[in-house]
């Protein structure tokens, strides 16, 4: 293995050029890696003085009225009223104010965690996160189960659930949900109109189906205050990804985070293919412009908070 590199402030264009083989190389022997407990307590602080993350988690009962009109985050132009539905499903209190898990996983989507083995390990931290709805049932040995908090970004309907446009879709997202009883589904409602179908719909079927699940809305400042962190960090991302949103958001309420399934790469350490998802055929250009993400860099930055033992970023087999 060749040492780190001593440069931390590559751009994405470079991480796709010739260093990124170099940089991929960096993985180093895990057993070799320890938690440094002020690095962590560091970046909670830091974090901290600029998101109060427990709050912006989700709007409160308290905060709003139905019918009030608010405008959405990316085409601000656009505004959307807060109708009965999701009114009720909004939380009285932030569930996660005054919480502090000893241990969390973070649950990227990268087909990295195909044959991790790490099902176990990570069905064995306090909390659990993840992203986006991914199935879980037919990859338990390798993504585990548990979920305390699982993301949905509104276009996750027409992707994994045809939009639910037939009832056999329906169905199969009801029963996604009914997995999330007890726990947290985090929706970012509020980021473009482009969702606003989906988010009605979702509140729609959560009431009717009365399932007993925690929903949060993001407050719509919440992305831009991740941002600005990591731009102040001098981490030139652009929106910031699930992943990292989870991870900066996270800070707060866990001690030691640890990341699977973040490996925003085609090809593994040693040349082989890895899938954008583990769950799909899905192709990504990680380093296309049109992107809301740029993901590589979003992994430097996490790298590095790994590399001082700030987090645990695992891209290897846990077994
Ligand atoms: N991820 C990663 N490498 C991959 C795929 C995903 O690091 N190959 C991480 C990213 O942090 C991403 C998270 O896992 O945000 C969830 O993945 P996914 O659901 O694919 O995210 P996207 O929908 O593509 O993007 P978004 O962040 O907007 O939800």
């Amino acid at each position: 293995l060749k040492p780190p590199s001593n440069r931390t402030n590559l751009t994405q264009t470079e991480v796709a050029g010739p260093l990124r083989t170099r940089f991929q190389e960096r993985i180093v022997d895990a057993k070799q890696w320890s938690w440094n407990r002020t690095a962590m307590l560091e970046m909670r602080n830091a974090v901290r003085k600029v998101i109060d993350t427990a709050k912006s988690i989700s709007i409160l009962r308290s905060q709003t009225h139905i019918g009030d009109v608010m405008h959405y985050d990316i085409d601000n132009h656009n505004t959307f009223n807060i109708t009965k539905d999701l009114y009720d499903l909004l939380p009285e209190t932030s569930p996660l104010e005054g919480r502090l898990f000893n241990s969390c996983a973070i649950v990227g989507n990268s087909g990295i965690l195909l044959g991790s083995g790490c099902g176990q390990e990570i069905d064995s931290h306090d909390f659990v996160i993840r992203c986006n709805l991914a199935p879980v049932t037919e990859y338990v040995k390798d993504v585990g189960r548990k979920s305390d908090l699982v993301t949905m970004n509104p276009s996750v309907l027409p992707t994994a659930f045809g939009g639910l446009k037939e009832k056999h879709w329906e169905e199969k997202f009801v029963k996604r949900l009914r997995m999330l009883e007890h726990s947290m589904l985090w929706i970012p409602a509020f980021t473009t109109i482009n969702g606003e179908k989906y988010v009605q719909y979702t509140n729609r079927i959560i009431l009717k189906n009365d399932l007993n699940i925690k929903t949060l809305y993001p407050t719509k400042h919440l992305a831009h205050s991740i941002r600005g962190f990591w731009l102040q960090a001098k981490t030139r991302i652009k929106r910031p990804s699930t992943g990292l949103y989870m991870y900066t958001i996270a800070t707060r309420f866990c001690q030691e985070i640890h990341l699977y399934g973040f490996f925003p790469f085609t090809v593994d350490v040693n040349g082989r293919p890895v899938r954008y998802h583990y769950y799909d055929n899905g192709k990504y250009n990680f380093y296309d412009k049109r992107r809301p993400h740029s993901m590589p860099v979003e992994f430097q930055a996490l790298r590095r908070l790994h590399d001082k033992g700030a987090l645990r970023l695992l891209t290897d087999k846990c077994t």
